[in-house]
């Protein structure tokens, strides 16, 4: 991991004291990368489940607040992770802003953009610092792919490629009531695939336009379990996506990225190909890149596992963010970004016609030509 992405890990500064809304499976994920922060202090939890903030209170040595309210009028609570259901981020980080809180909402923003807009405006005009989860944007070889793309190593950018070919059993969608619902959480790209939406968007730019399609196969949920989606970039790139939770056993998550001088190939985080016009392989070196991906790919088929590192990353460049008085590496915006794609596959595959994304048609009718 490059130093940049681990500014924060080691300053001594006066610590970040955390609160967390909503102690469900990513909680823990929270906790565990704040106690791996020597800048970062656990010091409370609430939860609408009484029982449930108090067990995490137990196991991750913080207080447990009987609700938002008492947590927000810590005065020992500077910033605050929210975890709860996606369609509620909005609504919580709002509340959190307002109390002068800094925020960790985890992704995706929420599930429409108007309420990602009344959180983004909430956090400016309270002048606290937020950041979306992305925290595959900290992986190694998304670090090594975000310094390749600025380097300009791929040359101009031809077609970029977003793959989530994961696995859930109806138990998934059954253990809470909001899973899979339009109103609280979105289908699987808006979940699991939007973790790599939002890499495609960082890495290839702005789209101009979407065409896509959406079905249920083998879930009783109301969202889709598998979106594909076809993609002009306002460069003029073109790309897909496609995002399941229907494909058994669980692959790998996948991201491709092809420009005029190169390729590079993610699995699970870690660069699996990469090929350069101006180097030719020597045979077998191929090796040196391939990466087992094992948290990634234990993800695939289990929504519980996951690895702490990145999401410690992203919470220390959010303290950092706040110490030096500037905009986090992942910003609120380019949360509400990836949300934007989402919500073009779904209006395309709703409304069975290409969406022109707001404000780019000009630009990719410029690129076109070329
Ligand atoms: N970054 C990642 O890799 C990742 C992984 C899993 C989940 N997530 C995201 O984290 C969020 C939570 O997912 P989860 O799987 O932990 O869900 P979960 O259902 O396991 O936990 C959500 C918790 O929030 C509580 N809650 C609900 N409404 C509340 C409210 N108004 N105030 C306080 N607490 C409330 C629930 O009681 C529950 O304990 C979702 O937005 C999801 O997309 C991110």
């Amino acid at each position: 991991m490059s130093e940049t992405y681990m500014t924060g890990l080691d300053h001594t500064a006066r610590p970040h004291r955390f609160g967390i809304v909503g102690a469900g499976v990513i909680s823990a994920t929270h906790a565990k990368a704040i106690a791996a922060l020597p800048a970062a202090r656990l010091v409370a939890v609430a939860d609408v489940v009484p029982e449930r903030a108090r067990a995490f209170a137990e196991n991750y040595g913080c207080q447990a607040e009987p609700d938002l309210d008492a947590l927000l009028a810590r005065g020992d609570v500077d910033v605050v992770s929210v975890c709860v259901p996606s369609g509620l981020h909005a609504e919580i980080g709002m509340q959190a802003a307002a109390a002068g809180k800094h925020l960790v909402v985890e992704k995706p923003i929420d599930v429409t953009l108007a309420a990602a807009d009344r959180l983004i405006h909430a956090a400016r005009a309270a002048g606290v610092v937020m950041t979306v989860i992305s925290q595959h944007r900290f992986d190694p070889g998304l670090v090594e792919l975000r310094r390749l793309l600025d380097a300009g190593d791929l040359g101009r950018l031809v077609f970029g490629e977003a793959s989530t070919k994961w696995y859930r059993t109806q138990a998934y969608y059954d253990s809470a009531a909001w899973r899979g619902t339009w109103e609280f959480d979105g289908g699987a790209l808006l979940n699991q695939g939007v973790h790599y939406v939002d890499l495609l968007r960082w890495s290839m730019g702005p789209l101009a336009e979407v065409t896509a399609l959406c079905s249920t196969q083998t879930h009783q949920m109301e969202a889709e379990d598998v979106a594909l989606a076809t993609l002009r970039f306002s460069s003029g790139a073109v790309g897909t996506i496609i995002a399941s939770t229907a494909i058994f056993p669980g692959f790998a998550q996948r991201l491709e990225i092809s420009g005029t001088d190169g390729t590079v190939v993610i699995e699970n985080g870690e660069i699996v190909h990469r090929a350069f016009s101006s180097e030719l392989p020597e045979p077998g070196d191929r090796g040196s890149q391939v990466g087992t991906g094992a948290i990634g790919q234990a993800a695939a088929a289990n929504a519980a596992a996951l690895g702490v590192a990145s999401h410690a990353a992203q919470i220390a460049d959010l303290m950092a963010a706040i110490d030096e008085g500037r905009e986090p590496l992942v910003t609120a915006e380019s949360g509400r970004d990836a949300l934007e794609v989402v919500c073009a596959v779904y209006e395309s595959a709703r409304e069975d016609r290409a969406i022109v994304l707001p404000g780019a048609r000009g630009e990719a009718q410029d690129a076109a030509l070329r």
